[in-house]
């Protein structure tokens, strides 16, 4: 069974990462969504708030799951039996960065593969924070992320206000 981790923030997920999800589960037997830690980040949502709106969105595809994790992506990869890494490559300037974490990761454990997918070009200029600031201003976000991640994400909004 061939099985892949997607990592990422997802603070919160959007469509973008969505259609990620989609053709990386075309592709392996398995998906699994990763909610991570990224040290440079101070996420908006808790962890069990991202994998909870996560797991709301990617129900309807049987081969995928989702979990987050602390520690290191490639320790996590081995755990699940995952042989692969799926990455999103918007636009050139994701490259470097991801360059440098595949090559890193392989390092780290040379049986597991960083893959790159491209989502839809519509999703090129689309990423969290920009869906996060967006919203906190009162602008209409509808496409970018779906209806129940709205929901939450505008109830933290207001919550954050009180
Ligand atoms: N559609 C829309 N947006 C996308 C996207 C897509 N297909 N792909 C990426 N993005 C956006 C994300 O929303 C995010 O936006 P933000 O910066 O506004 O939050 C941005 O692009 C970065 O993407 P993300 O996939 O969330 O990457 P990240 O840089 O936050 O994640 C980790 C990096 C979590 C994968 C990395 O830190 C990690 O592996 N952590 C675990 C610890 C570890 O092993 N570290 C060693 C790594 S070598």
């Amino acid at each position: 069974m061939k099985i892949a981790i997607y990592p990422g923030t997802f603070d919160p997920i959007t469509y973008g990462h969505i259609d990620i999800i989609e053709r990386a589960g075309e592709i392996f037997d398995k998906v699994i969504v990763m909610v991570a830690q990224n040290p440079g980040k101070q996420p908006l949502f808790s962890n069990s708030e991202r994998v909870m709106m996560i797991k709301k969105v990617v129900s309807k595809y049987k081969n995928v799951e989702v979990d987050s994790y602390d520690g290191l992506l490639v320790e996590f990869a081995k755990r699940k039996k995952a042989t692969a890494i799926v990455r999103g490559l918007r636009a050139i300037s994701d490259f470097e960065y991801e360059f440098q974490m595949a090559l890193m990761n392989r390092k780290l454990e040379d049986n597991i593969t960083t893959v790159f997918l491209m989502p839809h070009e519509k999703y090129t200029y689309l990423n969290s924070s920009l869906v996060r600031e967006i919203a906190r201003l009162g602008g209409d976000v509808t496409e970018f992320i779906p209806p129940v991640v709205r929901q939450i994400l505008s109830k933290k909004i207001k919550s954050l206000r009180k």
